[in-house]
Order: C-alpha cells, then sequence, then structure tokens
C-alpha cells in the first residue's frame, strides 16, 4: 500500500525525505522544460460556429446513444444513486476521487454550464473555475470527441431530469491533491485534440477507432499506465491493471487482458465473436463477469450492430502486441495443477478445457482471462466465483461458478492457475502462491 516501505528499504543511505525533494526537484525540472515546448491551457475554448442551443429531438437522442457509447452512467450513477448525479468513488493509487454531478441542476450540476465550459472540460480537462480535472475523467480519450458529438451529448445532459446533489469531497495523499499539478502531468501525458480520420482506412475502421478511442474509452483499463498514472501509448490495449472497491470497502486489482490481436489477447477470437460478446455479453467461449459486466450490460450491448462490427474491425486491425509469456511452471506445479482441477474444475470446464454451453466456458484457447500476462483476474475468479451480471443474462448454464477461497490453498490456486494457463495450447506461465496472497489480501 505504502511505496515508502520501499524507499526506506533503499541500500543508498540517503533519507526518505531528500530522495523525494530530489524527485521532486527533477520532475520539475522536467515539466518546466517542457512547459516552454507546449503550455497547457486552463482558459475555455472559445467555439466557433457551434450552436448549443440545439436541443431538437433528434440532437437528444443522438447525445443519449453517445453517452451510452461513452458509459457516462456507470461512472456518475452511484449504487442506488440518482441517475448521473455523481457520488461514485474511484480508487487510484494516488488515493480516491468522487465523480461529479453532472445533471442540469443549476447549482450542484452542470445547470449553469455554457456549451464551452462543458467542451472545455471534455477536450481540455478543465473546469469552469479553470482547475484541472484529474484523468480518472478518462477525457484524454473524451478529448478526441468531435465538437458536433459535444453539442449533442451537452443537448442529452441539459434533457435528464435535474437532480440536487453535491459530490462528496476527494481524499487524496499529498502533492496529488493539488490539481494545479496535474498541468504538469498533463504537459507530459496529454495531447489535446478531437479525432482526425485516418483518410488511408476504411469509413467502418474510423468509425470503429473513434468509438474505441474517443467513447468507449477501452484503453481506459485495457493499456497498461506508468507509475504517475499515465497510458503507455507504445503498449496500447496490451493489457492494463483496474482497482475495484469491493463490498466492505477494500480494494482488489483485476487485471485487463491484451486487446491486440496477440496470441494471448484478440488474436484468439475470430471478429464476429468479439461483436457478440461485445452485443450480448456471451460468446462461443466465454460469458460476461466482472468489471466488463457494467462495460457491456451499460454500454456495448446497447450500441447499434454496425458500430460494434466497426469496433471489432479496428481491434483486429491493431499491431499485434505480443507480451513474454513469463516463467513457465515446473512438472511439479503442473502436475499438482492437474490434480486440483480434475477434482475442482473438470467436471464443469472438462477435461479438455473446452467447456460447453450448458457447463462452462471454454478455458483452452478461449478466454482471454486465462492466459493473460497479468493472472490477477483469473485469480479473482477462482478464489471469489466470476461476479455475475446483475440482472443476470439468459444463460444455458445449469450451476453457476462456486468460489475456492476457503476449499483452496494459495499454492493450489497459484498451480491450478498454472495448469490452465500452460494446457492445451495455452501459453500462459506460471502464477506464484505470491500472486495469490495479493489477491487475497485486497479483500480483507
Ligand atoms: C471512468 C469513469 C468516468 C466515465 C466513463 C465518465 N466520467 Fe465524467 N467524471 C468522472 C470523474 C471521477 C470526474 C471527477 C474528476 C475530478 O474531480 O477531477 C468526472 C468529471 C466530469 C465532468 C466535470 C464535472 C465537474 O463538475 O467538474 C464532466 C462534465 C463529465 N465528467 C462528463 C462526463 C460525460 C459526458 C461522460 C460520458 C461521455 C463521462 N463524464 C464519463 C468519471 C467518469
Ligand atoms: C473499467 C475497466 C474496463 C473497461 C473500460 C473495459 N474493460 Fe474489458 N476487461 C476489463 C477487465 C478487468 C477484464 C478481465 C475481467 C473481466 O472480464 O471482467 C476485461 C476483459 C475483457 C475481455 C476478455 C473477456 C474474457 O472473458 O476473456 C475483452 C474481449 C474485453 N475486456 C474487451 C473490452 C472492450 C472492447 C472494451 C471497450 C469497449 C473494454 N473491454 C473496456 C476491464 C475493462
Ligand atoms: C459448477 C461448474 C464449475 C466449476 C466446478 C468451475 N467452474 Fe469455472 N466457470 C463456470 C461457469 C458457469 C463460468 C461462467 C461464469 C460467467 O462468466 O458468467 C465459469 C467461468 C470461469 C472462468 C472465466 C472464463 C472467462 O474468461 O469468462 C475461469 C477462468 C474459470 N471458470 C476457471 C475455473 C477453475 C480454474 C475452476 C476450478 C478451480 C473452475 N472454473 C470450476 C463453471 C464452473
Amino acid at each position: 500500500m505504502n511505496s515508502s516501505g520501499y524507499f526506506a528499504q533503499s541500500q543508498h543511505g540517503f533519507s526518505i525525505a531528500r530522495f523525494l525533494l530530489v524527485a521532486a526537484a527533477f520532475m520539475l525540472a522536467i515539466a518546466v522544460v517542457f512547459a516552454f515546448l507546449h503550455v497547457t491551457s486552463t482558459g475555455q475554448i472559445e467555439a466557433q460556429g457551434l450552436d448549443f442551443e440545439t436541443n431538437d429531438e433528434l440532437t437528444v437522442e443522438r447525445g443519449r446513444y453517445l453517452a451510452l457509447a461513452g458509459n457516462c452512467a456507470s461512472c456518475h450513477t452511484a449504487e442506488r444513486g440518482e441517475f448521473m448525479a455523481g457520488g461514485l468513488a474511484f480508487e487510484t493509487p494516488f488515493g480516491t476521487i468522487f465523480s461529479t454531478n453532472i445533471t442540469p441542476d443549476p447549482e450542484t450540476g452542470i445547470g449553469n454550464w455554457t456549451g464551452e465550459e462543458f467542451l472545455t472540460s471534455m477536450r481540455r480537462g478543465v473546469r469552469p473555475d479553470g482547475q484541472h480535472l484529474y484523468p480518472v475523467f478518462p477525457y484524454t480519450a473524451f478529448s478526441k470527441i468531435t465538437d458536433d458529438d459535444v453539442v449533442a451529448l451537452y443537448a442529452y445532459l441539459k434533457s435528464i431530469p435535474a437532480v440536487r446533489q453535491v459530490a462528496p469531497e476527494n481524499e487524496l495523499t499529498f502533492p496529488f491533491n493539488q490539481r494545479s499539478l496535474m498541468s504538469f502531468w498533463k504537459v507530459m501525458f496529454f495531447k489535446e485534440g478531437a479525432f482526425q480520420a485516418n483518410v488511408a482506412e476504411s469509413a467502418e475502421w474510423n468509425r470503429g477507432a473513434y468509438i474505441v478511442e474517443a467513447l468507449a474509452h477501452c484503453g481506459a483499463c485495457h493499456t497498461p499506465r506508468n507509475f504517475l498514472g499515465a497510458e503507455l501509448a507504445d503498449k496500447a490495449m496490451a493489457g492494463g491493471e483496474y482497482i475495484d472497491e469491493v463490498p466492505g470497502g477494500a480494494k482488489r486489482p483485476w487485471s485487463a487482458p491484451n486487446l491486440t490481436p496477440a496470441s494471448n489477447g484478440l488474436g484468439l477470437w475470430p471478429e464476429e465473436e468479439i461483436v457478440a460478446y461485445l452485443k450480448t455479453g456471451m460468446n462461443k467461449y466465454v460469458e460476461s463477469f466482472g468489471p466488463m459486466n457494467e462495460v457491456i450490460m451499460n454500454s456495448t450491448r446497447h450500441l447499434g450492430e454496425g458500430d460494434v462490427s466497426a469496433m471489432a474491425a479496428y481491434l483486429k486491425s491493431l499491431p499485434p502486441h505480443e507480451s513474454s509469456a513469463g516463467v513457465a511452471a515446473d512438472n511439479s506445479i503442473l502436475g499438482m495443477g492437474r490434480t486440483v482441477y480434475n477434482l475442482h474444475c473438470g467436471t464443469c470446464h472438462l477435461p479438455s478445457g473446452l467447456g460447453d454451453d450448458e457447463s462452462a466456458p471454454q478455458l483452452a484457447r478461449g478466454s482471454l482471462v486465462v492466459q493473460a500476462s497479468n493472472p490477477a483476474s483469473l485469480i479473482n475468479v477462482i478464489l471469489y466465483s466470476p461476479e455475475l451480471p446483475d440482472p443476470p443474462l439468459p444463460t444455458k448454464r445449469r450451476k453457476p461458478m462456486e468460489e475456492f477461497q476457503y476449499l483452496l490453498t494459495d499454492a493450489e490456486v497459484a498451480a491450478v492457475a498454472s495448469y490452465v494457463r500452460s494446457k492445451w495450447g495455452n501459453n500462459g506461465g506460471r502464477v506464484t502462491a505470491e500472486q495469490v496472497a495479493r489477491q487475497r489480501e485486497a479483500a480483507h
């Protein structure tokens, strides 16, 4: 949890405070140099030729669709809270950030915001008072939304019921509680600007790229981030981590698998199975569970078939980002894993790992979660069972998977995870008992 523990063990004999000071000065120096080259603006965008008064039915309806594609409601509606009234907590390595009220309430929502102010928050990540927003609000993606679509989103948000509700105060550690410091972050990691079509590609490819990159922000979870929380552009969609709050307030990390067409990523699924998964929450191989539930249930399944196909085609066109499979598990671990599998998993997932419609998903070159470089989500599934969508999807499965947290030790979970990652042509590498322990700790 506390990174200062790491610094305290440092062998180099300098104090933590001095180290942090030097690091801060260094960052500042870099930031100043960058700032000369490229200044982040906290000013409002002057929108020329945009009519933010537009509120005809067609525009409002288009805005509603775009809000579904951007999944605004999942983040801006708290559990059992009012629609879009904010207050949902987001766990980051730097503390807790709460989503805000984006209903048209004039005092606590965005009712008094001008269209330009709304455009500035979406495109630039800046509030009407000139303060920077935190990128938990995925404006690094939303910046790419076109002017016309921002107008439609604005018209839609103005049309929903106003709710009076103030968002709770963020709980961030110093220095991350200083919004002004975000200007350095932005200089280094944020590129402002609407999506530019690639004329060398088809209209379908461009539509898919636009939805995936600008609206659906799949990369927010599926792209790895650096130590300052910025997405690594050269590893776009190659697999990231997402921290979820579990009932009781503890934080559980999840791995989001590789969405490039790599051998442990979307290379495993033909385009039509990607479409089926995003459109219905299930395909030939798997069913939705965990953090993907809200992506699929609240967003992608409401999108038109054409848009979902375009997303799938775009993802399949990305350069495959092959990652190292990690250390291979040795035979004693695989032997133990086989025993656990045959005893506890094989009845449903079958000895072949192929599963079937009635019993369980396909673990043999089917589920991306099984072979993801980071096994956190695979371990979560085994320890806590797959968390199903609520309300549930119609399923042909006879019996849900149970949890194994009380039945299996860390070593047994690690062994069975290593086994399913290495068997049947899978190439995922070993899982350690320490990795399992990490997923258990998070739940308590
Ligand atoms: C992944 C979660 C997430 C998604 C998806 C998301 N938001 Fe947000 N949004 C946030 C958080 C968190 C904040 C608060 C950020 C802060 O305090 O700096 C925020 C802030 C905002 C703000 C600034 C409000 C203010 O009072 O300063 C606007 C406007 C906004 N979001 C609109 C949208 C729209 C429109 C969508 C859908 C297209 C959307 N958001 C989708 C998490 C999200
Ligand atoms: C809030 C974070 C988040 C967002 C946003 C997100 N994902 Fe995921 N995704 C995950 C996590 C975590 C997993 C692994 C656990 C699970 O399936 O829920 C996952 C799993 C997947 C899988 C593999 C499913 C399986 O069972 O093998 C696919 C495919 C996928 N996501 C596609 C997408 C696409 C396409 C988008 C954008 C439309 C997207 N995801 C957006 C977090 C996210
Ligand atoms: C009673 C039958 C049953 C047993 C026993 C069982 N599972 Fe499952 N498993 C399921 C079902 C059903 C799902 C699909 C749940 C969903 O995602 O909606 C599932 C999902 C999974 C997934 C997620 C696949 C994906 O990407 O969607 C993994 C991984 C998995 N099981 C591994 C295991 C392992 C390892 C064991 C043994 C320790 C095991 N299961 C035991 C029925 C079972």
